[in-house]
Order: C-alpha cells, then structure tokens, then sequence
C-alpha cells in the first residue's frame, strides 16, 4: 500500500517463542550418519538444535507461543481479530494450524489461516498481517512462525538431518500510538521456476502418500545445498541491501538484523553486504539450528528479552527459502 494511503501503522507489541526441551547436539547426529561436529559447526555454525517428540506436533508450539503472547501483552484470546501460522509442517493437510491455535488459545472472534512460504515465511506472514492493521480493518492480528522440521527428516541423507530444528516464535501486531513505529517499508518475492533444488517431493496431491512414496524415501526435504546457498547468500544480501537503501539508510542505521539462520555464513556474507557491524546481527543458530519459519521470530524473541531493542531502534527481518521465496520487512521498534 502506498505510504499516503495508510490509515495505521502497525507496531509489534508482544513477541514469544517456544523451544522444544529435548536438545539433539551434533554429537547425537555423529551416532545416525557419517558426519563430524566438526563439519557441522565449520560449515553451518550449527552445535545444536532442539526437536519435538514424534508424537508432538507443530500446534503445540503454535498454542504456547501464542498463550504467551497473550500473557506478556495482558490480553485476552477475544482481543484477537487475526491469527497467521507461518509453517510448511502443519499438524495436517487441513485444518490449518491457525484453527488449532485460535481454539487453543480461545480467540473466539478471530479468523485465521495458515500461510506457506518455507523460510520466509514470517518475513510473509508479518507482511500480510500487517496490512489489516494499516487499513483500519483489523486491531490486534497475531503473527507466529511454526515448524518441526524433524518430521521431514531422512537420517541416512547427512546433506540434510543436520541442518534443521523445530521451533515456533511470533509477535503481536497492533496500531502504532505514535504513529512513526511499526512496519516501514517491505519487499518480497518469490520464483517458482526452481522448485526441485528444495522440496519435499511426495505427500501433496502431486506425489500422495503410496508404500511407493514412503519405501523411496520421497517424505523427506531434498535441497540441492550448493545451489540454494549460492542463491541464499545473493538474495540475502540484495533484498536487505535494496530495502535499506530505497530508504535512504545504510547498514550502520540498522540497530539489529534479524536474518533467517539456515548457514551462518550466508548470514555472515549479507551482514558483510550491508557493512554492518557483527554486533548487530542477531544470531542463534548454533543453539536452534535452521527452524523454517520459526528462525526469525524466535531471534527477535531472544533479541526483545535481552533488551537489545530501544523505541526508536529500526530492524531489519530478512528471509529467503524454499519456493524459491526471498523478502525484507523493515521496522520501527516501539508501540
Ligand atoms: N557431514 C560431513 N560431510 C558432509 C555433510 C555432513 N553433514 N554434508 C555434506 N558433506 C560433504 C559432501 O558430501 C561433500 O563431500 P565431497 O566433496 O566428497 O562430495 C562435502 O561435504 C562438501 O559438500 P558441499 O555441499 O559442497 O558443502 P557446503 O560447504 O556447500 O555446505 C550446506 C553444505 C551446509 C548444505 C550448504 O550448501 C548450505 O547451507 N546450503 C543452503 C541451505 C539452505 O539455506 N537451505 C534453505 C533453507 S531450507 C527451507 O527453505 C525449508
């Protein structure tokens, strides 16, 4: 929406996060396939990451942060007009995980959806939840980022079981008071044209689930990691670079950069990008791995606890994944 035609900004005044207590280290994953902590660490920055029972599901973490969101801002599951559950592992093909988390948390007069869009997947969800704030239609919209990525797994294939964790964080979104904080400016994108260098084959209405399917293993996430890093590692940069630039910044306005932690050495290369200093990035990745949509919430999550966010502070989300999808939200800290 074009500047002059927004009613509202939207600020974020609530953030949560839930991790799973059980904590697989990359030593755990030396037992199951021919790898090293120290590749993982030197390659990914990777040490650790925490995973859900099998019989968990991604609803649980969903619930809880959003039962948390809720505590921390003193409102009620009635205040909530809009929940949106960013995730690629949904507790099941239908209902959305959004249902289950507004029963869960009893927002009785919300509506609610599910959204998928992989790793930027909150970078998405927080873009579009935005906009019902902005044009007045909506006055507290929840926004969380969700996903046990070890349910799609494949313990023989060690290009892919040590990358990822389970995890959900999410924010609430409401009218800014002041109206100079919220939501600044966004770009996303997405280019289907490479959907088989990161995908999970079969399970949807393409491949559905035969012994077939199961026997040849097409359950499971299949990166090609070469090519998805190459093209981590430019669109990272580019989108956050262009984003702070059409806004007449440079990295060094910038309190913090929250990226998407898939490699720490994409991260790494952005931050190089946009000159910023390390201090300003906001990592986690050696404790929770690569989360999906959950990665950006849960570091904003730490960031607002640590208090390394002031009124006034801009932040920069910045996601690319699975799609191929890539994007940018740019923020004003403060209600
Ligand atoms: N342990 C030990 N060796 C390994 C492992 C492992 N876990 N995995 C791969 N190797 C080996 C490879 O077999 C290869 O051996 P070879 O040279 O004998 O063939 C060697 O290590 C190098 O492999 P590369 O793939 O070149 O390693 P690279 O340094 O590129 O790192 C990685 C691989 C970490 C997967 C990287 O490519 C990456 O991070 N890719 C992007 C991941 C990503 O961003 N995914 C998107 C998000 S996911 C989503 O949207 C759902």
């Amino acid at each position: 929406m074009a500047e002059t035609e927004k009613k509202f900004r939207a600020a974020i005044t609530a953030t949560a996060r839930f991790l799973p207590d059980k904590v697989v280290t990359n030593a755990d994953i030396e037992k199951l396939v021919d790898t090293s902590d120290e590749w993982i660490r030197t390659r990914t920055g990777i040490v650790e990451r925490r995973f859900l029972e099998e019989d968990e599901p991604t609803s649980k973490m969903a619930i809880a942060v959003g039962a948390d969101l809720l505590r921390k801002r003193g409102l009620s599951g009635d205040d909530i007009d809009l929940i949106i559950v960013a995730t690629i592992t949904p507790d099941m093909v239908f209902p959305a995980t959004a249902c289950l988390v507004q029963h869960g948390i009893g927002a009785n007069r919300a509506w609610a959806y599910d959204l998928s869009a992989a790793c930027s997947g909150f970078v998405y969800a927080i873009t579009a939840g935005a906009q019902f704030i902005e044009t007045g239609a909506h006055r507290r919209v929840m926004v969380i980022g969700a996903d046990k990525m070890s349910m799609l797994l494949d313990f023989t294939d060690r290009t892919t079981c040590v990358l990822f964790g389970d995890g959900a964080g999410g924010v609430i979104l409401e009218r800014s008071e002041d109206g100079a904080a919220g939501l600044l400016d966004f770009e996303l994108y997405a280019d289907g044209s490479s959907v088989d260098c990161l995908y999970v084959k079969a399970g949807g209405s393409r491949a559905p689930a035969t012994h077939q399917t199961v026997d040849a293993r097409e359950h499971y996430v299949r990166q090609e990691g070469a090519t998805v890093f190459k093209f981590a590692v430019s669109k990272m940069a580019e989108v956050s670079v262009s984003l702070i630039e059409r806004n007449g910044l440079t990295g060094t306005d910038l309190k913090l950069f929250v990226p998407h932690q898939a490699n720490k050495r994409i991260i790494d290369a952005a931050a190089e990008r946009m000159d910023l200093p390390k201090d300003r990035v906001v990592l986690n990745i050696d404790r929770c791995a690569n989360t999906t949509a959950a990665t950006i919430p849960i570091a904003l999550s730490e960031a607002d606890d640590d208090g390394r966010l002031q009124s006034g502070d801009l932040l920069l989300m910045t996601g690319v994944g699975g799609g191929l999808t890539w994007g940018s939200a740019l923020f004003r800290w403060g209600h």
